[in-house]
């Protein structure tokens, strides 16, 4: 990890959970505290970065120095990553958006109803780190998505990296002991087109500052996004 190692350049980074609202006092969301995103964000900024923390909900203190946007939804985390992600070099989507949420918004509390059963119908969220992959040249940064995965992680995390269109996915087995949503440690497979390395179990934020000096070696020398 060189301390400067990403001076002159812009790092923008999703983090923690979306909360998607099924009325004004219910949502759906999920287990993610943001320690792996905000952990990135503190190793940005240690190797120099403009760094910008698009963050869902979560119980973290705000790294000096980070511009720190926070946001609830997945649609609000969509709309502020586009905004940012046209002028930074590096996007890490490290937030574990939802993927649907509730087609329609009660407007008032939903009341107990006499029936056991009940539906909820949802709606597809935008996919944030594909819509910035997707970005024109000049305007895409070099971006880099996460893979929570509970089975075949590996293999998923090739189709998503693939399938996103991403420069690099970082594979993170959520099943597996002490690692993955809500925990200290960490312990990630790096996959791009060169090939994969494994990262060891340790604290999210020695898996961060190694993440943090791989990537700063990946982009791209200067010039545009
Ligand atoms: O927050 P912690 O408790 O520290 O836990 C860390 C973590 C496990 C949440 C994190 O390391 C992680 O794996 N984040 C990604 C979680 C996830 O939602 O993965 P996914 O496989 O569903 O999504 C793949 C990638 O697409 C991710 O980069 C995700 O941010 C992105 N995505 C997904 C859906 C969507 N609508 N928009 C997105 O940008």
């Amino acid at each position: 990890f060189e301390t400067g190692s990403l001076s002159g350049k812009t790092v923008v980074i999703t983090a923690g959970p979306t909360r998607e609202a099924v009325d004004p006092v219910r949502y759906i969301s999920n287990h993610s505290s943001g320690k792996m995103g905000y952990a990135l964000a503190q190793a940005a900024i240690d190797a120099g970065a403009k760094t910008i923390l698009i963050s869902g909900p979560t119980g973290l203190p705000v790294p000096d120095r980070v511009q720190h946007i926070p946001v609830i939804s997945a649609d609000d985390m969509y709309r502020e990553s586009l905004v940012h992600a046209v002028d930074c070099q590096l996007f890490i989507a490290a937030a574990a958006v939802a993927d649907y949420r509730p087609a329609v918004l009660a407007e008032q509390k939903i009341k107990k109803g006499a029936d056991d059963e009940m539906v909820i119908r949802l709606v597809k969220n935008p996919d944030i780190v594909a819509a910035v992959a997707a970005l024109p040249q000049g305007q895409r940064p070099f971006t880099v998505g996460f893979a929570a995965e509970s089975e075949c992680l590996l293999q998923h995390a090739r189709g998503k990296l693939e399938r996103k269109n991403l420069d690099l996915i970082i594979a993170n087995d959520i099943v597996a002991e002490g690692i993955g949503f809500n925990s200290d440690d960490n312990a990630v497979t790096v996959i791009d087109k060169s090939g994969e390395l494994a990262l060891d179990k340790q604290s999210k934020s020695g898996i961060a500052r190694q993440l943090i000096a791989l990537l700063a070696k990946k982009l791209p020398a200067s010039g545009t996004n």
